[in-house]
Order: C-alpha cells, then structure tokens, then sequence
C-alpha cells in the first residue's frame, strides 16, 4: 500500500549562510526521509524556504548598510546553490517573500480573527527613547530569568530554549545603543492560544507511541506551565501587512507567518506542476505530515503551528515531530558568536558531498547531541567510506573487467556460504525499511555498512583472485555474490549517498535510476556489460585534520 507523506523543513533565515549544524539538524535527515519513501514508491511533497522577514534580516542589513530585501535574496540565492551542492531535493523550495504566501497568512489571520481566536489588547511594549522606536524581541537583551545565562533575547533564550517575552528579561538593554528600553502601551493583535491548551494536552497524549521523547518532553513540560495568549503583530516595517485599515504601522510576526510557509509552499507547488488543488492531498487527505527541525525550534511546531491549524479548522496537524539536538563542531571549542561555525559552501568547495553526508548521518544528534571533529571526519571517510564501501565496490567490478571481460558472471551452483550473503542483503534492506520509516537514521546507515565490511569479509574468504587462475567457476560465484550485495549496497546506501549510488548504478550497467528500481534487491543478470569503475570516493591525506582546524584558529585534538 503506497503512503502518502508530507515533509516541512524548517525554514532558515536568509540573514547568513548555513553551517553543519543546520545540515545535521534539519536538511539532511529530510533529504534522507524524502529519498527512502520515493524509493518505496510513495507519494512525498517536501518542502521548505527561506524565511526572510524579522529581525534576524533586519539587524544583519543595518549592520551591512543594505535593504532586508537585498539580504534576503542573497542568502535566498546561497541557499538554492547548498541544496544542489549537497543533493537536497525539496520539491519546492521557495521563500516567504512571495505574492503567494503573503495571501494564505493574511487568509489565515482574518479567519482565526473571524472565529476569535485572534483579538486585539493593548500592550506594553519595549521602546528605546534614544532611538525613538519600538524594539522588536531581538532588539532586547539581557539575563534569562529560567536558566539566569546572560544574552538571551528577547523572543527566546538560545540556552535553555525557553521562548522569552521581552519583559521577562533581567537587566534588559536595546541591541543597537544598549539605552535600558522604556515600557510604552501600543495595540497588537493576540493568538489565543490558551484556548487550546487541553485539546493540544489531548492531541500530544495521543502521539505518545512514535514521537521521540525529547520531543514529548520538551512540549509536554511547555503545555504544563500553563500556554499564555501571544501577540503576533509588531511595531515593525519589514514583513506581511496585517490585512486591515489602520494597522500600516504594524506587520505580522515572523514566527506566526513563517511557519504558514509549509502550507503556502504546497499551494505554490501545486500552482506550479498545474494542478493548483492538489495540495489538498497532503492537507486535506490521508496523508502523515513530518516536520524536520532542530530542537530549539519545537514550540513552534508542536504547540504554535498545531494551535493555529486547529483554530482553522480543516487542515493535518503534524504527524510527527523528528527534532535533532545540536551538533558541537571540535567538542565545543566553536561557537557561533565567534563566527567560527563550518560553513557548508566552504566544506562543498573542498569535499565531496557523500563524504559530509556520511559523516553528519553516522553521527546524527538525532537523540543526544553529537560532535564533529575533522579528525573523526578524516578517519570515517578513509576507514568507512574508501576502505569498506569504496574497495568492496572497487576490487569486484575490476576483478570482473580484468577476468570477466566486465560482464556478470554466471553464477553456476550458489553455496551455502554464498547464498546466506544474498539472504542478509535482503534481510538488511527489510530492517532498514523499518528503521528509516521510523526515523531512525543513524542505525540505518550502520546496519548499510555492516553488510559491506561482512561482504569484505566473504571475499576475503573466497579469494576470487586465486580461484581465478584454478577454478574459474569457483571465482564467478565469489564475485557474483559480492555483485549483488553491491547492487544491494547501492539501494540501502541511496537515502544518505545519493551521488555515489547513482555512479555505482552506472558502473553495474543498469537504466534509469535508483530510486525507480524500488526498495529491494535488484539481482544482476549473468552476461549483462558493466561498465568500468572509478573510486567512488577520494582519500583524504592526514594532514587534513591540521589544515582544516588551523583554517578555524585551533589545534586539533
Ligand atoms: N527561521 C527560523 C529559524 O531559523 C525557523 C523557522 S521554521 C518555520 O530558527 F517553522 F518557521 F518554518
Ligand atoms: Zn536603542
């Protein structure tokens, strides 16, 4: 029975680049989720964009003396060119600065105000008197009265991930003068959001069975401090009108429209592929909604987004929640503020994306946060990658060109020995199926490499470069098995290493691709040409691990 699945990621703010952590938290597990259930020939729409509003666009352009827009649309353009760099197929990839998705917020708001569950109050609000404005969240600074760390914002402490109202702060001081802002009343609009506290409790209590318990926790412990209505307009210029008279001074929330992006990017995908009704399939119709995110984004998803949904009335709420935890890059020793992230398009230029989506899929924080170390890195690629993955594939096609004239072998009697390795490719691609349906990537990937250093093993048993010159039959079963695991390999492999897959499809002389070959063993056909192979991955030289940390100012550990 095919499934239909939806999957949102979360936006990124196009005001810098991206660096591993978001790779690691976000892109590449929905990459890795959208490939796997293509594969099984379900139905998939993903899709994501660039957030371009807030303050985030705001602060970066005053600091470079340009428009939001301009930054938006640089960032939006770094963006586009990551996700073909590294192989991320969003089925739309758009961004929030659209005609479309300015006119499904504005829907949205005027039909959560028609039903009341948006009102207008007056407010206190932060206002510098030295720069004569009101200052957004972001503009405030100072200490998190949960965790007490100083530099939390005003809309949420980084630290403790708990979202923060500007008021709320310790010693609160404007970003841009450092002037300790004044409270002066303005008028906002309100999302009622503690009317859906119970049926949010209820709906969080029926996910219990299949979301990850960092998640359950995290939103259950949120919905029992008890959910306080929150305003959704600003005091600001840059961003979605609010869609009536008198408000021009105002616009709408980054974080409330932001997240109507996944449904606004499926109405423009359907626009686009003409069938502009079809995004009611994934909305409307049997359909599991995924939304890959990091963890200091989950409020927004598991509390915001499903309150707004309900109050609408009509529409999936998300079926499940697969937040990652952070990625420390050289145990801790960077942090963003000194600049010192990896940045992907940097990485890109010097290595190759397999390698990157290996490395970030072997080691996902997917339940606890995890380290990248360019010494891990240097060693996972050469050990893993070139010695395991890469020589399996490497010594059998060339044996086969070299002794077979680069055909499959006909495979005569398959021993015990040698049928078992085909039984534990299927049995592989079956648990796999399981894991990555759930979600759990890492010990998908390492159950993908097992097999390869078992099949390892198998040849180095069988030693078809002997038999070949004594038993050529002997040799033509040897490496007819390992054909087939690689043929296997290929398809296990495909969800986190979409391009050598592809080249190792060519090498075994197939049509088409991958993906359409189905989640299952495809057995080559004795006789059929290969092709001749090539290293499916590069080496990395040692000297690496010292290049690459001195290039961020430190000395490997
Ligand atoms: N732009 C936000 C961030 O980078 C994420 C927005 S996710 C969405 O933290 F829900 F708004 F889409
Ligand atoms: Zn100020």
């Amino acid at each position: 029975m095919t499934e239909r699945i939806f999957i949102g990621v979360a936006w990124p703010y196009a005001n810098n680049l991206l660096h591993l952590g978001h790779v690691a938290g976000a892109y590449l597990p929905s990459d890795i989720f959208a490939r796997y259930h293509r594969t099984k020939g379900n139905e998939v729409l993903m899709v994501s964009g660039s957030d371009q509003h807030g303050t985030p666009v705001t602060i970066r352009a005053e600091a470079e003396g340009k428009t939001p827009a301009e930054v938006a649309a640089y960032y939006h353009q770094k963006f586009l060119e990551s996700w073909a760099g590294l192989g991320i197929t969003f089925d739309l990839y758009t961004t929030t600065g659209t005609p479309n998705h300015r006119a499904v917020v504005q829907d949205i708001f005027l039909k959560l105000l028609e039903k009341d569950y948006l009102y207008k109050d007056t407010v206190s609000q932060p206002y510098c008197p030295k720069c004569s404005r009101f200052l957004p969240d972001r503009y405030v600074e100072g200490v998190c009265p949960s965790c007490k760390m100083p530099g939390a914002r005003g809309d949420q402490c980084d630290a403790c991930g708990k979202p923060m109202n500007p008021a709320d702060l310790i010693n609160a001081c404007c970003k841009l003068c450092g002037t300790t802002p004044e409270f002066r009343q303005t008028e906002h609009f309100f999302l009622r959001l503690s009317a859906f506290e119970k049926p949010l409790l209820d709906w969080v209590n029926a996910q219990a069975e299949h979301w990850r318990p960092n998640v359950q926790r995290f939103t259950r412990r949120y919905l029992e401090e008890g959910l306080r209505d929150r305003a959704i307009t600003r005091d600001i210029t840059w961003g979605i009108p609010v869609p009536l008279p008198g408000y021009e001074d105002k616009r709408i929330y980054v974080w409330f429209e932001a997240v109507i992006g996944y449904l606004s990017a499926s109405k423009e995908w359907a626009q686009l592929r003409g069938e502009p009704e079809s995004w009611r399939n994934f909305w409307q119709g049997e359909c599991k909604s995924y939304y890959f995110i990091g963890k200091d984004n989950i409020p927004f998803h598991t509390i915001i987004w499903p309150a707004m949904l309900m109050g609408y009335g009509g529409l999936n709420l998300p079926y499940d929640v697969p937040s990652n935890e952070f990625l420390t890059v050289e145990a801790q020793k960077l942090s963003k503020s000194k600049n010192l992230a990896i940045w992907l398009e940097d990485f890109l230029s010097r290595y190759q994306p397999d390698a990157l989506r290996y490395m970030l899929s072997v080691n996902m924080p997917d339940t606890s946060d995890t380290d990248f170390s360019w010494r891990e890195f240097v060693r996972r690629n050469n050990d893993e990658l070139v010695a395991t993955y890469g020589n399996l594939v490497n010594r059998t096609l060339s044996m086969l060109q070299k002794h077979f004239e680069g055909k499959v072998p006909d495979h005569g009697v398959l021993d015990d020995r040698s049928l078992s390795m085909i039984a534990r490719t299927e049995e592989i691609l079956i648990t796999m199926d399981d894991l990555l349906h759930a979600c759990r990537f890492k010990e998908a990937i390492k159950a993908a490499m097992a097999l390869a250093s078992e099949t390892n093993k198998y040849l180095d048993e069988k030693a078809p470069w002997k038999t070949v010159k004594t038993d050529k039959a002997a040799a033509g079963v040897a490496l007819y098995t390992a054909l087939t695991v690689i043929s296997g390999l290929r398809t296990a492999f495909y969800p986190f290493l979409p391009f050598s897959s592809e080249r190792l499809h060519h090498f075994l002389g197939y049509e088409g691709t991958t993906q359409n070959d189905g989640w299952k063993l495809r057995r080559p056909v004795p006789g059929a040409s290969l092709n001749p192979p090539e290293a499916l991955f590069i080496k990395l030289d040692e000297s690496v691990i010292e290049e690459e940390t001195a290039r961020m100012g430190l000395t490997p550990t």
